[in-house]
């Protein structure tokens, strides 16, 4: 990186690190603000940036379809922030459905505000994203590892009392084991998570496209963005890690954004 594009990195960190509590205390208004479901926090202010509606596409170019999703597979893109990565899976329904808008999923954040999540998009509601940051101490897909994985295979896990549980499309932080479930709105089912991921609402237009343009539950962004922000910036060649996602997002298979994934 060149000394003006390091300086410019540098400033734009404090920046937005300084205009970073009002945006948020704005993004969390609009959450508890939520009747049914994701209230829509496109227009709202992060870090003095607008969340914006933003096409997912492969990195062809081509639209993200919910038919051109693979079942049982995770997906990486970066949304609200260039920086900021978010897990889109196409869960199988064969076995579990997640819920709809008829019947959300109440679920509380951190600070004991709760929030309702309205279950996902496409057929059968099989298509959810959430923020990929862990909720413990931010754990997330970098492009050398990533202990923060979907596993669609059934497997074992202990719950918050200790028992045994078997269970498949789960979320998995193999940092500290935290077990999310995104049939229920990446709700904590085991670990020390402080809170469920914090949810990502899609859309889909006429073109059966899908868009993600709101973000609600408790999200980590202003912790995210100070604490990895900096290498976020060099690793994915940002000037500006408060950058938005701009008018297209690319999304990559998790396997494939990841070089290593730990699993546990
Ligand atoms: S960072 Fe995920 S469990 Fe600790």
């Amino acid at each position: 990186m060149d000394r003006r594009k390091f300086t410019r990195l540098c400033s734009s960190l404090v920046a937005g690190a300084s205009s970073l509590s009002l945006a948020s205390r704005a993004a969390i208004a609009a959450s508890e603000n939520q009747s049914e479901a994701a209230s829509d926090t496109a227009g709202v202010e992060v870090a003095g940036r607008k969340i914006r509606s933003t096409q997912l596409v492969f990195p062809n170019g081509a639209p993200v379809t919910a038919d051109s999703l693979a079942e049982g597979t995770a997906y990486i893109f970066h949304f609200p922030f260039k920086s900021t990565p978010g897990f889109l899976i196409r869960l199988r329904s064969d076995a579990r459905q997640t819920s709809d808008k008829s019947s959300p999923v109440t679920l509380t954040d951190k600070n004991g505000r709760s929030y309702q999540w309205a279950g996902g998009v496409g057929p059968g509601n099989a298509i959810v994203a959430f923020s990929a940051i862990c909720t413990h101490k931010m754990s997330h897909p970098a492009k050398p590892v990533s202990h923060l994985n979907f596993r669609p295979e059934d497997k074992v896990y202990y719950d918050r009392q200790g028992q045994q549980q078997n269970g498949s499309q789960l979320i998995y932080c193999c940092s500290e084991h935290s077990v999310y479930d995104p049939f229920e709105g990446a709700r904590v089912l085991s670990g020390p998570a402080s809170q469920p991921l914090a949810s990502i609402g899609l859309t889909i237009d006429k073109d059966d496209s899908l868009y993600a343009d709101s973000l609600y539950g408790g999200d980590m962004l202003e912790q995210f963005v100070e604490k990895f922000g900096f290498r976020q910036a060099i690793e994915q060649n940002l000037t500006d890690p408060y950058e938005t996602s701009g008018p297209t997002t690319s999304v990559v298979p998790a396997d494939e954004f990841s070089a290593m994934q730990i699993l546990c």
